[in-house]
């Protein structure tokens, strides 16, 4: 594609939806953002509104038939991600999908066929990628500044735990919360998990232990270069977002701390102290959103690979389904048990 601008419409106008279609809209030069959907027709119409758009419909398939789109933007809610695949892919066009593809490997595999028989690109949203913390240290290690990696730790602990409505929906822990966490191994390590082991407890609220799932978790993870991971995740933590991650290599260590919304600190004469980190994704990843845009946008408009691709999508998923596994017997999986 050799035009400068990329004619871009969203799918699903709800929190994440917002965020992308303000990028769009703002942000990115390259890009327009030229339709919106969503089931809700307020949603798109508020949506459309504040971004300028003229062409709003409650109905997908409107937006993936429209000659001026060329790239979709897959917003919806996560059980509706796969089938939007396949329909955007059959009708030519170029796609970005949040997380995760799906919560079953049969509609991801079926996604990514369609995906490569169109021959469209296809980016997931797993935007720490392109966090600037993050990608200093996925530099340290491309380029052997920490030389051979041993040990990752990611700590990923949310301010608090969402709706249970929320929760009887996500696909449980791993696959809506760690998910970001084992991405962020694959993509810092730059290999793969090979077997995962897993504690997981019900800590925050009984609630979510009577929907079937697990709000505190503690991962083992064991990469195919011989090092050894952990994730540490919990749905609450009373001061904020919890984001940090070290890792250490045969010639020094590498981490990245939380990021605060400002640098002061207050001395008294009891304390020294400084304000809580940026409370959510929302505050604490903004700009990682914008760039992950950017970075699809430029690989559709030059006809690169994109920096996160379906198979990375597939392999968190698979990573996820071995954690869980690992829980629920209580022993370490191998991920070539899962598929
Ligand atoms: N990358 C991230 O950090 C991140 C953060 C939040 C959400 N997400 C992912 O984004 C997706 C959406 O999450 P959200 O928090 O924005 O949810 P949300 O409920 O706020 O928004 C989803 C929107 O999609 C609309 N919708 C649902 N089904 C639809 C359909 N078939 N066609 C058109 N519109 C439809 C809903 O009406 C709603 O407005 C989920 O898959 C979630 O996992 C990713």
């Amino acid at each position: 594609m050799n035009h400068k601008t990329l004619k871009i419409g969203l799918l699903g106008a709800g929190r994440i939806g917002k965020v992308h279609g303000n990028h769009v809209a703002r942000f990115i030069p390259e890009a327009e953002l030229v339709a919106v959907a969503d089931v809700d027709e307020a949603a798109a119409r508020d949506l459309a509104k504040k971004c300028r758009v003229e062409k709003v419909t409650t109905d997908n398939t409107q937006v993936l038939r429209d000659p001026e789109v060329e790239a979709v933007l897959i917003c919806t809610s996560t059980d509706t991600h796969a089938a939007l695949i396949e329909e955007a892919a059959a009708a030519g066009k170029h796609i970005f999908c949040e997380k995760p593809i799906s919560h079953d490997l049969e509609s991801i595999d079926r996604a990514l066929m369609a995906v490569a028989r169109a021959g469209v690109t296809l980016q997931i949203g797993f935007n720490r990628r392109f966090d600037a913390n993050f990608r200093r240290i996925r530099r340290a290690v491309e380029t052997g500044e920490i030389a051979e990696p041993r040990l990752l730790h990611i700590t990923s602990r949310d301010p608090g735990p969402p709706p249970i409505e929320y929760i009887q929906r996500s696909g449980g822990i791993f696959l809506d919360m760690t998910i970001h966490d084992f991405d962020m191994a694959r993509y810092l390590m730059g290999c793969e998990v090979e077997e995962v082991f897993a504690y997981g407890a019900v800590k925050v609220d009984p609630a979510i232990g009577e929907a079937g799932d697990l709000d505190t978790a503690l991962i083992v993870l064991k990469f195919a270069n011989g090092a050894i991971g952990t994730i540490d995740n919990c749905r609450q933590a009373v001061y904020g977002y919890d984001q940090r991650v070290e890792l250490l290599g045969s010639n020094g260590a590498i981490s990245a701390e939380n990021n605060y919304p400002n640098t002061a600190t207050i001395s008294d004469g009891l304390t020294v102290h400084r304000d809580l980190p940026l409370n959510f994704f929302m505050e604490r990843y903004t700009e990682s959103f914008r760039v992950e845009l950017e970075s699809f946008v430029q690989a559709v408009l030059h006809g690169r690979a994109p920096e996160v691709t379906g198979l990375d999508g597939r392999m968190a998923v698979v990573v996820g389904m071995a954690a869980r596994k690992s829980v629920d017997e209580g022993r370490p999986v191998r991920i070539d048990e899962i598929g």
